[in-house]
């Protein structure tokens, strides 16, 4: 399974490849406003500080909702650079639209996936990944984790070959059940892949082999 951050912040990002186990980094509207980024040129700047620091795919969301548009904004953001992935909304002009790039050879993340319908669609669309937001899913009480079952259950009998990002990961357990249920790609907050390091057992276990150490110093 892959991992991505889902951050715009430069500093987590850094943190999280020095870890070198990065694989890419996701982003949204909602992610680059909280950094204060304002206008077009310091939006691309951004992004391509992104593709210096990491090596992987990179998802850059459009904020167009019409076919035009969305082709228009999405072709400036892919070339950007060569790993820069095209993030566009499950609506009825984004499926029209993540045709049109596969068939341009340009690669998309279909983002604000709820549904196995929607991810059915996505795949069909040629997506090269599908992103159910399992955390918003939880939130409405239903199970996120089980849509990523689902998704993998369903794409896995089709052969269809877009990959499972999941996204809107609120915890560490998430990423160990998104593994169990077959996700591709999980994309992360910080907090959360480094929750996955923590056992008191390993504290405890390390402070006793270090005092332990001090003996034959
Ligand atoms: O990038 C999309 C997704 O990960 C958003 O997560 O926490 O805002 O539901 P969240």
């Amino acid at each position: 399974m892959k991992f991505f951050i889902d951050t715009a912040n430069l500093s987590q990002i850094k943190e999280a490849n020095d870890l070198g186990i990065l694989d890419g980094v996701t982003t949204n509207p909602s992610l680059m406003a909280k950094e204060g980024i304002k206008g077009n040129d310091a939006v691309i700047q951004h992004y391509k500080t992104i593709c210096e620091m990491v090596n992987g795919d990179i998802s850059a969301e459009v904020i167009s909702t019409d076919f035009a548009g969305i082709i228009e904004e999405g072709k400036k953001l892919a070339a950007i650079h060569k790993n820069i992935v095209v993030k566009v909304p499950m609506i009825k002009e984004g499926i029209k639209a993540i045709k049109w790039f596969t068939d341009n050879g340009i690669k998309t993340n279909c983002t604000l996936v709820f549904s196995a319908g929607q991810a059915i669609l996505a795949a069909k669309a040629g997506a090269t990944y599908v992103s159910p937001f399992i955390g918003r899913i939880d939130d409405s009480s239903w199970d996120g984790v089980q849509l990523i079952e689902q998704i993998a259950n369903i794409y896995g009998v089709q052969g269809f070959k877009t990959e499972i990002l999941a996204a809107s990961i609120r915890n560490a357990l998430h990423i160990v059940k998104c593994a169990e249920a077959g996700a591709d790609v999980c994309t992360c907050p910080l907090d959360s892949i480094l929750g996955l390091l923590k056992h008191p057992l390993t504290d405890i276990g390390l402070a006793k082999f270090l005092e332990d150490a001090k003996k034959f110093a």
